[in-house]
């Protein structure tokens, strides 16, 4: 049997990998064991998670993430490290969007009240935490910073939990990029609506003198400072824009969509691959995780006296132990049915993408809080010897 892998060698020289795929199918999870294993093949990874559940600081063993990069230290965390992680570092973060944005306004300001300003503008306190988008807007500026900022040789790029798979990527995009086009044109006005921001600026405009009579002095006051600092912004956001995009169109970014093998799910991973053909990228990996090990019920011990004992008690009386059998024997079978149907998801799968894009991983005895277990988790993501489910 050959070992098939066909993650380790996209691992090996890209760039980005951005996980993308249903929401609580393990994204976070796969991300961090993705990263772990570059980092030990003697690459300089940071996993950028934006995932506000603390996942990823879970799993990598942590009480939780800041927006600054954090070192995980692997020989700490790790029983043996290979030798193969020679000069690799494990690096995650978390994405603040609201400190992010304001690391932003800080940077672009162009008086240092501007970002004191803006601060205290409620329009823009209300919007740097509410607004839809702004979260994807935020984590690809993130990604940006750490894409060109020289040290990491690998950014992971874990995708925010979704209701469903459709609202992420259905969040409209200019070209590849997941950047919502309504926060585009807030920050990127068409000539028309920028004609209006200046009339907003003008105090003395009759735009602004309605809105005063509508809305009141505070509100407009407000507004008109919130467009300020978005026009300060827009240069800057725009020339980044072209820059993210440039980044995720590489040929060292990959796409991996994770899913489980619930039809459900798989029908979500399977839209993530034609809206991803749409905007002219491809999904390169699949990773069909927390798949039941394929076994039938009929196969195993069920009935071993010794075993019974064992979860009821030496002195359990036979009718307990019969009774016991006969749950066992109905609990396999329904783990049996499931695991045929998570075969027949994977193969309906792969005779629509090609069993070569596909990775299966098990689902394991318990949630993975560890290095250790992440270890092992990418142990299946990336075999080094053949692995049969
Ligand atoms: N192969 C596995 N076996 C057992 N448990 C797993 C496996 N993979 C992930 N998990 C567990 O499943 C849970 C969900 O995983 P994770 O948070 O990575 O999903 P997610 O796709 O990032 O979710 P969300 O969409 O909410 O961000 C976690 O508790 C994780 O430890
Ligand atoms: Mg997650």
């Amino acid at each position: 049997m050959k070992t098939h892998d066909p993650i380790a060698p996209l691992l090996e020289g890209a760039r980005l990998v951005v996980c993308c795929g249903p929401g609580g199918v393990g994204k976070t999870t796969t991300a961090a064991a993705l990263g772990l294993r570059a980092a030990l093949m003697g690459r300089k990874v940071i996993v950028l998670t934006i995932d506000p559940a603390r996942r990823l600081a879970n799993s990598l063993g942590l009480e939780e993430l800041s927006n600054q990069p954090q070192r995980i230290d692997l020989a700490e965390n790790l029983e043996t490290v290979p030798e193969s992680v020679g000069e690799g570092e494990l690096w995650a973060m978390m994405l603040d969007q609201k400190k992010t944005l304001d690391d932003l306004v800080k940077k672009h300001a162009p008086d240092p009240g501007a970002f004191e300003r803006a601060q205290a503008n409620n329009i823009y306190r209300l919007l740097s935490s509410t607004l839809h988008g702004m979260q994807e807007y935020m984590a690809l500026d993130k990604l940006h910073d750490l894409y060109t900022g020289g040290y990491f040789d690998l950014v992971v790029l874990d995708t925010p939990p979704t209701k469903n798979a459709l609202e992420f990527l259905e969040t409209p995009t200019r070209a590849a990029t997941f950047f919502d086009e309504r926060i585009i044109k807030w920050f990127i006005p068409s000539r028309r609506s920028r004609s209006l921001f200046g009339r907003v600026l003008d105090p003395g405009s009759v735009v602004q003198k309605l809105l005063k009579t509508i809305f009141g002095e505070a509100f407009v006051k407000d507004l008109s400072e919130f467009f300020e600092t978005l026009e300060f912004l827009q240069q800057a956001l725009q020339s980044r824009g072209e820059m993210i995009d440039y980044i995720l169109r590489d040929e060292q970014t990959h796409f991996f969509v994770i899913t489980s093998a619930d039809p459900r799910r798989m029908k979500e991973a399977l839209f993530f691959h034609e809206k991803l053909g749409e905007l002219s990228q491809k999904a390169e990996a699949f990773v069909i995780n927390r798949v039941i090990p394929n076994f039938e019920a009929a196969d195993l011990e069920v009935a071993n006296e010794a075993r019974l004992k064992e979860f009821a008690g030496e002195d359990a009386p036979d009718e307990e132990l019969a009774a016991l059998s006969s749950e066992l024997s109905k609990a396999y079978e329904a783990l049996s049915r499931l695991a045929r149907r998570d075969r027949d998801a994977l193969e309906g799968l792969a005779r629509k993408i090609g069993p070569e894009l596909m990775q299966r991983v098990p689902m394991l005895g318990q949630d993975v809080h560890s290095i250790e277990q992440l270890l092992s988790l990418s142990g299946y993501l990336t075999p080094s010897r053949p692995v049969e489910l």
